[in-house]
């Protein structure tokens, strides 16, 4: 029976010694992930695909936090970039301990209008994406070891789902698609390296303000639409994402890997069954 050492490491919720990697850390959700691990104490390489200016603001603003910043151009479905930008992140930072695999996109159609390249573009980069940088991560985690004097794990790995990972979306079945794959994607990978003390989980997040979405939250009434299906009754801001993300990559989750934490106001809570008990209630 092997057993992992008891680590007399303090649980600590602080990320400092602990460089980390975003994907799609230009805009949204990934920019609000890398600034809230730079608060944390972390350095952060901010990935992006498109925008430079985008990611230098983002590399910028971490900066302004004290800490370092390393803005890095690639594509996340090519294997090539993403060996490249794992080659600049370790010869700027050394290691890895934190890796966010966020970078996600939407290419919306019907089912039998969608196009093999609407298809192909979102798993590209919603699921094998997210296959290679995890994969990289693995590799980089298992060459460096745990390092006791900033962490109990010898690495975290953060998969962003969606709540679409559960719920059915008609007229996105790309993107359903690749978030159902995220699910398990991350769970059999933790259960392949929790052994080695190397932490697993995902985020689900339901609405979220940001780009990928506008045209859900941008009206009054678009806005009111949505909140039929948010409990909570408010949109959530990419901070809620953030949060929960440094909470999961820091000590203090230090027992938690194989699980997606759902970030969604309630939206997985059948908020059309709210009202359900009148019909039922006996009489
Ligand atoms: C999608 C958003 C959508 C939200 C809730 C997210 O994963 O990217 O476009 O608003 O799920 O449906």
């Amino acid at each position: 029976m092997t057993e992992n050492p008891p680590n007399p490491r303090p649980v600590s919720s602080r990320l400092e010694g602990q460089p980390a990697l975003v994907t799609g850390a230009s805009s949204g959700i990934g920019r609000a992930i890398a600034l809230g691990l730079a608060r944390a104490g972390a350095d952060v390489v901010v990935n992006y695909s498109s925008d430079p200016k985008a990611a230098e603001d983002v590399a910028h603003e971490i900066e302004a936090l004290g800490r370092r910043a390393l803005p890095v151009k690639a594509d996340v479905s090519k294997e090539d970039e993403v060996l490249a930008m794992y080659a600049a992140a370790l010869s700027h930072f050394g290691t890895l301990h934190i890796v966010v695999c966020n970078a996600g996109i939407q290419k919306d159609a019907s089912f039998a209008e969608m196009t093999l390249a609407q298809w192909n573009a979102v798993i590209g980069v919603n699921l094998t994406g997210q296959f290679l940088c995890a994969r990289e991560a693995v590799r980089e985690f298992r060459r460096r070891g745990v390092v006791q004097s900033v962490s109990r794990a010898k690495g975290k790995i953060l998969h962003m789902s969606s709540v679409h990972q559960e719920i059915p979306w008609a007229g996105h079945a790309n993107y359903a698609a690749s978030k159902g794959g995220i699910a398990m994607l991350m769970k059999t990978l933790a259960q392949e390296v929790a052994p080695e003390t190397i932490r697993v989980n995902a985020i689900a997040p339901g609405a979220i303000r940001t780009p990928i979405n506008t045209e859900a939250w941008n009206t009054p009434k678009a806005y009111d639409d949505l909140m039929k299906l948010v409990p909570y009754k408010r949109i959530g801001e990419p901070d809620d994402i953030a949060r929960a993300a440094v909470w999961l990559a820091s000590d203090d989750s230090d027992y938690v890997t194989g699980t997606t934490l759902f970030v969604d106001g309630g939206m997985t809570l059948y908020p059309d069954f709210a009202s359900g008990a009148r019909f039922s209630r006996p009489s």
